[in-house]
């Protein structure tokens, strides 16, 4: 079933028609007779991977960590805090959101609590793992799509969110632009984007140790890498968290100012997940902030909120 409120801002991905729910009941059909398929808990809008660019290996990386790591944990709605902290929850109430780059669905199921209805969007076979997560809400529809072609009507969503998608394109402000196409007037966007520091320090030379390390490890094979994951997370975790945790307690300021504070009292299977995100997707931008203030201006848009913690959560909207 599509969601009400989701059929009417839906086009057909092959000709950009109008599309009605497919007599057979499963999928969407459009005038001339396209017809896509909803099964397995997603409507399949994707087309065949291109080898061109990095997509396809894109689309490889992300597919094999959320199906992987594919259930939604207590500490996801402790990190959900972080993210959607300066938006006003209440303000979503009966909307239309597109959560776009949704992974697992962790944080579509989060926005989905506050939203009227809302499409979980992703490129790779994340979505399955989306699906099962997200199963049992009316409210959502996950679609399998590159989010550069996604299957919607100008101007549909009035919330759109973007978190850790953007940064893995080839032209991640191409990507940006095509995506708040969607927003509605008046609507509101929330994207989340690694940062890089300014100014050398500890967290600029541990960028650079793991861009070393990214330029052998994006191309093991991902049973590989997830196996190194697990030992690399925990020495990260007793090295660099721990240290940082006890240095906040203490009052030890050359130990609180080590990086990775987010994962701070979080569990060390978080990093573990991270460890394998950050040394698996193919590609990867970083960003300071006098970087992506234009593509917020030019678009149109006005920055309501800007922080960088750890990278950059941005929220917006369209006047
Ligand atoms: C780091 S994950 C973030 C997932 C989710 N937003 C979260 O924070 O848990 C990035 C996701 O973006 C998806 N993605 C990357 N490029 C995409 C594209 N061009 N179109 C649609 N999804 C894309 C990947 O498949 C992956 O699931
Ligand atoms: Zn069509």
């Amino acid at each position: 079933m599509i969601p009400s409120g989701i059929l009417e801002r839906l086009r057909c991905p092959e000709c950009g028609r109008p599309v009605e729910t497919a007599d057979t009941g499963d999928g969407i059909t459009c005038p001339v007779g396209h017809h896509h398929r909803q099964s397995n808990g997603y409507l399949d809008c994707s087309s065949p991977a291109t080898s061109e660019g990095s997509t396809e290996r894109t689309f490889a990386s992300f597919g094999f960590e959320w199906n992987h790591f594919d259930d939604v944990r207590d500490e996801d709605e402790e990190f959900a805090e972080v993210y959607f902290r300066d938006l006003d929850l209440d303000d979503l109430e009966g909307k239309v959101g597109l959560d776009a780059g949704c992974g697992k669905g962790r944080y579509s199921r989060f926005l989905a609590r506050h939203l009227g209805a809302l499409v979980a969007l992703d490129g790779s076979s994340a979505v399955e793992a989306a699906a099962r997560n997200l199963s049992g809400n009316p409210a959502v529809l996950v679609v399998k799509s590159d989010l550069r072609a996604a299957p919607f009507a100008p101007e549909s969503f009035d919330f759109i969110a973007s978190l850790g998608v953007l940064h893995h394109l080839d032209d991640p402000r191409a990507g940006f632009e095509g995506l708040m196409g969607y927003l509605a007037p008046g609507g509101q966007v929330l994207v989340y984007l690694y940062s890089r520091p300014s100014s050398p320090g500890l967290r600029a030379l541990a960028l650079r140790v793991a861009a070393a390390l990214r330029t052998v490890t994006v191309r093991l094979p991902h049973r590989v890498l997830k196996a190194f994951s697990a030992p690399i997370a925990i020495g990260l975790y007793l090295g660099v968290v721990l240290p940082g945790q006890y240095g906040e307690r203490w009052r030890v300021d050359s130990l609180a100012g080590l990086p990775m504070a987010a994962y701070r009292g979080k569990p060390a299977r978080s990093l573990v997940l991270d460890t394998f995100d950050r040394l698996s997707a193919p590609v990867e931008h970083r960003y300071v902030w006098t970087e992506l203030a234009p593509w917020f201006d030019e678009a149109g848009l006005v920055v309501d909120a800007a922080r960088d913690e750890t990278g950059w959560f941005v929220l917006a909207h369209r006047p």
